[in-house]
């Protein structure tokens, strides 16, 4: 059986993935700080797969330690790396702990990687390398423009260390650009859980019409866009973890065509903010209390993905439509509701 580590395998993507690496035959060890995640994630796991993964609860911006769990785990054929700092806005506010944390857990694990002679990783980068593109649909060829935050930046240069690194040594990346991931898995044991007040859109439409929030804020209605509010491209987090399986499938059976790859994780298709909010309400049947404020500094117009690298290269296509994004979101808030008022 091939050991796959996954770090930060207890947040949002991570657990997802943790799922469906486990449900193709792979053996799994999560490594998280758990800094945004809680340890009953590995519980939830284990009643979807029926397997617990195995866990160690480190920093891997600490460079002893992760060399040593390297060193004792020298026989994994791979790393999906999604350990990181993901909150653009506290990112401005606090921008050496983004450029600390993203880029030293980066370095740390290519080290031992090199040190241990493992030579696959799978880096979570983000549609936010592009920033406001010229053209859309947005390819993988569009050039990388000034970051918008300091959290885009890490995603950046991260995939710069990536790529020297992949060039200097035998070791292989696929970075996968993964535009608006939102839902949750269908059993709702696992999903997204912000800590606090949540910055995305799906988790503050939940909260709001759960009765937590008392109304979603729609950040500008002045965008140049049909509706007025700004577009992306929202891709069910199940879709995203099912193309970490083929992208660690690619590299372990020698697919790979270059040292790094790189592939945008979209649907290919662009949502408007009340295009968002009318799904919920139409397939939820909930009425959602919003109002029209003010852009939000730093969000860009639109986007959307331009998913024929992936499709054709990868051989993977998102596969579930809006609707089930918005059904399984509501699903996993109603089961956080229920699980505390029990
Ligand atoms: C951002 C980042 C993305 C990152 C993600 C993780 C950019 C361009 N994108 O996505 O790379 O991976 O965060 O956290 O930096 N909105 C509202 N009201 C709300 C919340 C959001 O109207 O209360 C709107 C936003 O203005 C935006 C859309 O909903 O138009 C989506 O916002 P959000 O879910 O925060 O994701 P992004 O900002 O697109």
């Amino acid at each position: 059986m091939k050991k796959i580590l996954v770090t930060g395998g207890t947040g949002f993507i991570g657990s997802h993935t943790v799922v469906e690496l486990q449900q193709h035959g792979y053996e799994v060890v999560i490594v998280d700080n758990l800094s945004n995640s809680t340890i009953d994630v590995l519980d939830n796991i284990a009643k979807i797969t029926g397997i617990m993964p195995a866990f160690e609860q480190f920093d891997l911006a600490d460079a002893a330690l992760t060399a040593d769990f390297l060193k004792r785990n020298s026989d994994i054929s791979g790393i999906i790396h999604f350990a990181a700092f993901k909150a653009v806005g506290e990112s401005m506010e606090k921008p050496l702990n983004y450029y600390r944390n993203n880029l030293q857990s980066l370095i740390n694990l290519l080290e031992g990687m090199k040190t241990n002679g493992i030579s696959n990783m799978v880096f979570s980068s983000s549609c936010t390398v592009y920033g406001q593109p010229d053209e859309l649909p947005v390819t993988e060829q569009a050039p990388i423009k000034q970051a918008w935050s300091s959290y885009g930046n890490t995603k950046q240069m991260c995939e710069e260390i990536l790529r020297f690194t992949t060039l200097a040594h035998p070791i292989h990346a696929i970075a996968l650009r993964y535009f608006n991931p939102i839902g949750a898995h269908e059993t709702a044991l696992i999903g997204e859980l912000p800590l606090g007040v949540p910055n995305n859109l799906v988790p503050f439409i939940t909260q709001t019409a759960i009765g937590k929030r008392g109304c979603l804020s729609v950040f500008g209605d002045d965008y140049k866009t049909p509706d007025g509010t700004a577009i992306r491209d929202y891709i069910h987090v199940v879709d995203i973890a099912k193309a970490h399986v083929v992208a660690v499938e690619r590299m372990l059976n020698g697919k790979s065509k270059l040292d790094l790859e790189i592939f945008n994780l979209g649907t290919g298709t662009g949502f408007s903010v009340l295009d968002v909010i009318n799904a919920f309400e139409r397939v939820t049947g909930e009425k959602l209390n919003y109002k029209i404020v003010p852009r939000r500094p730093g969000d860009i117009e639109m986007v959307w993905a331009d998913t024929r690298f992936a499709n054709e290269e990868l051989g993977w296509k998102a596969e579930k439509n809006i609707d089930d994004m918005m059904l399984s979101a509501w699903k996993w808030e109603k089961a956080l509701a229920e699980k505390q008022s029990s």
